[in-house]
């Protein structure tokens, strides 16, 4: 294993403990870093109360300095800007030794050749002040909310090529992520999965059952341009 300039690496992301994905990287990750690397896996599936006190316990044992390796992965700029305000308030004078990496659990050996590379590494000092104003701090103008079921019944009924058709027809419907539009959310199982693919649609709050190219097209059609309930795909009550 390459020598690390840290006293400390942990490896922060949802779903390292528990599930299929986590038995591969655990897997992965004793063969890069050795089974003692197991301990410094910080789970976030339940939230992030385990990590701040994960890293006030390193700074209270001097493991300074500290390495974040996030794996989050739909890590993007203002969530990393949110993570490193977070460890600068609970670091305070320790926050110039809390430093924060962005790996990709999924490219493991990658993301594990980043500890080494601190030209790539964010330290937790002056971390940009999120913006009083911006798009994202507005509730959108979207009309429809809708939710896609991405859970193990509904995409081994085929639901991810469908999901994908959607969202085609509904962007060349000009309906994609647009003012009086659509937006769609990914889910894990909403539970009518013997009814599946499951999309469900706010408002109405209706449920419905999409198998097929044409109930896409009608879905699309009906319900996201006309705005009527397309009564022949709703779930029934079994
Ligand atoms: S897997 Fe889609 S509703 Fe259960």
């Amino acid at each position: 294993m390459p020598s690390s300039p840290y006293a400390r690496v942990l490896f922060v992301g949802p779903d390292l403990h528990q599930g299929s994905l986590a038995e591969l990287f655990q897997r992965q990750l004793i063969a890069l870093r050795g089974e003692a690397a197991l301990a410094a896996i910080v789970d976030t599936t339940e939230g992030y109360d385990g990590l701040w006190q994960r890293v006030r316990d390193c700074i209270d044992a001097g493991e300074l300095p500290l390495l974040l390796v996030d794996l989050a992965p739909n890590s993007s700029s203002p969530y990393l800007d949110w993570l490193r305000s977070e460890l600068q308030g609970i670091g305070q004078e320790a926050a110039g030794q809390l430093l924060v990496v962005s790996g990709d659990a999924s490219r493991l050996e990658a993301a594990c050749a980043l500890i080494e590379q601190t030209d790539k590494h964010l330290g937790c000092v002056e971390v940009p002040a999120l913006p009083a104003s911006h798009s994202w701090s507005c509730i959108p103008a979207h009309h429809y909310r809708v939710l896609l079921c991405n859970g193990p019944r509904c995409t081994r009924r085929g639901a991810l090529p469908l999901w994908k058709m959607l969202r085609e027809q509904l962007k060349a419907a000009g309906k994609l992520d647009c003012a009086g539009g659509v937006h769609i959310t990914g889910t894990q199982c909403q539970f009518p999965c013997d009814q599946g693919p499951t999309l469900s649609v706010y408002p109405p709050g209706a449920w419905y059952q999409v198998r097929s190219e044409a109930d896409v097209q009608r879905l699309v059609q009906e319900q996201f341009v006309e705005g009527r309930e397309v009564a022949e795909l709703i779930m029934r009550q079994l």
